[in-house]
C-alpha cells in the first residue's frame, strides 16, 4: 500500500522550520497580494452563500493541511470567529500560533482525523488533497466531519495539467502523485459516502496561478496598475476557464445545513 505519511511529515516539517518571515504573505494587506491568493477563496465562500442561502459567518470552520494558517487568517479576516487550523506538521502549527492568535490549532492526519461525524460546520482544504498518498480519503474524512459544508481548492486534471503539470511531486525521500478533480469525481467521491442525502455541489473550473501572475503584473510597480492587470488577465482568461487548471468543489449538505444555527 502506497502510504508515505511519515515520510512526507519529515519532509514538511523540515519546510516548516525555516523562519515564520517566511510566509508573511499570508499576513500582508498589499491589495495585490490579497487579490491573487484568496479570490479563489471568495469565490468559493460566495458558493457556500448561495447554496445556503444564508449568512454564513456564524459557523464553525476547520481548515485542513492548512500549514501555517493562511487560510485560516482568512477566515479569521472576514467575521469567522470559530476557526481551527489543523495540519500533521507541529512546525506549522506553531508558526501559526504565532502569527495569529485568534485561530485554535490541532494536530491532525487529513486521511484519519482524530473527530467525531460532525464535528464542524464547513470544512475547507486548499493545496492539500494532492499531497496525500489517498485523497479521496482525505475527501471522505472532511464530508465525515463537516456538519454542513466542505469546501475543495485543488488542481483540476485536464489536457494542459498532463502536458506540463508536475504529476509526481518528490519532497526529499517522499514522493506522491499529483492527483487533479474535476466535477465527476468530486460528485462521485460525495454521493458513494452520502448516498441520497439530500445536498448541492457546486463546481467550479477557473484558471489560477498568482506565483506567475504576480511575476507579470509585477512588472507594473506591484501597485494599483499591477492589481489592475491581474484583474484584467484572470478577466481575459475567463472565456477559457473551461481548461482551466484549477477546482473549486462545494458541498453543502440539507436540509439541517446552514438555515438554522
Ligand atoms: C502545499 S501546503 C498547503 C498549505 C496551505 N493550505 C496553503 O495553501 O498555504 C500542503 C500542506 O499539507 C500538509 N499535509 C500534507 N499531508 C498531510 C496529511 N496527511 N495530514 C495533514 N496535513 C498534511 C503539509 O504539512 C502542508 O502544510
Amino acid at each position: 500500500m502506497n502510504d508515505n505519511t511519515q515520510e512526507q511529515r519529515d519532509a514538511f516539517e523540515q519546510i516548516f522550520s525555516a523562519e515564520a518571515a517566511r510566509w508573511h504573505f499570508h499576513d500582508t494587506k498589499d491589495p495585490l497580494i490579497r487579490y491573487l491568493r484568496d479570490r479563489r477563496l471568495h469565490l468559493a465562500l460566495d458558493a457556500v452563500r448561495e447554496l445556503s442561502g444564508v449568512p454564513i459567518e456564524s459557523l464553525s470552520v476547520l481548515l485542513v493541511c492548512g500549514g501555517v494558517g493562511g487560510e485560516a487568517t482568512f477566515f479569521a479576516n472576514h467575521g469567522f470567529t470559530d476557526v481551527t487550523n489543523t495540519d500533521f506538521s507541529q512546525n506549522a502549527l506553531n508558526v501559526c500560533e504565532r502569527r495569529d492568535p485568534r485561530l485554535k490549532t490541532r494536530l491532525l492526519n487529513a486521511e484519519a482525523m482524530d473527530l467525531e461525524d460532525g464535528s464542524y460546520d464547513l470544512v475547507v482544504v486548499q493545496d492539500g488533497l494532492h499531497h496525500l498518498p489517498r485523497p479521496a480519503l482525505g475527501l471522505n474524512e472532511m464530508i465525515r466531519v463537516a456538519r454542513k459544508a466542505v469546501i475543495v481548492l485543488e488542481p483540476h486534471t485536464g489536457f494542459v495539467a498532463k502536458a506540463i503539470g508536475t504529476e509526481w511531486e518528490r519532497h526529499g525521500d517522499a514522493v506522491n502523485f499529483v492527483f487533479r478533480w474535476n466535477r465527476e469525481s468530486f460528485r462521485q467521491v460525495i454521493l458513494s459516502q452520502l448516498l441520497e442525502a439530500p445536498l448541492s455541489i457546486r463546481v467550479i473550473r477557473l484558471w489560477d496561478h498568482n506565483s506567475v501572475i504576480r511575476k507579470v503584473v509585477s512588472k507594473l510597480g506591484g501597485g494599483a496598475l499591477s492589481l489592475f492587470a491581474a484583474k484584467a488577465i484572470y478577466a481575459l482568461l475567463t472565456p477559457f476557464n473551461g481548461m482551466g487548471n484549477n477546482f473549486i468543489g462545494v458541498l453543502v449538505k440539507h436540509p439541517d445545513a446552514i438555515s438554522k444555527p
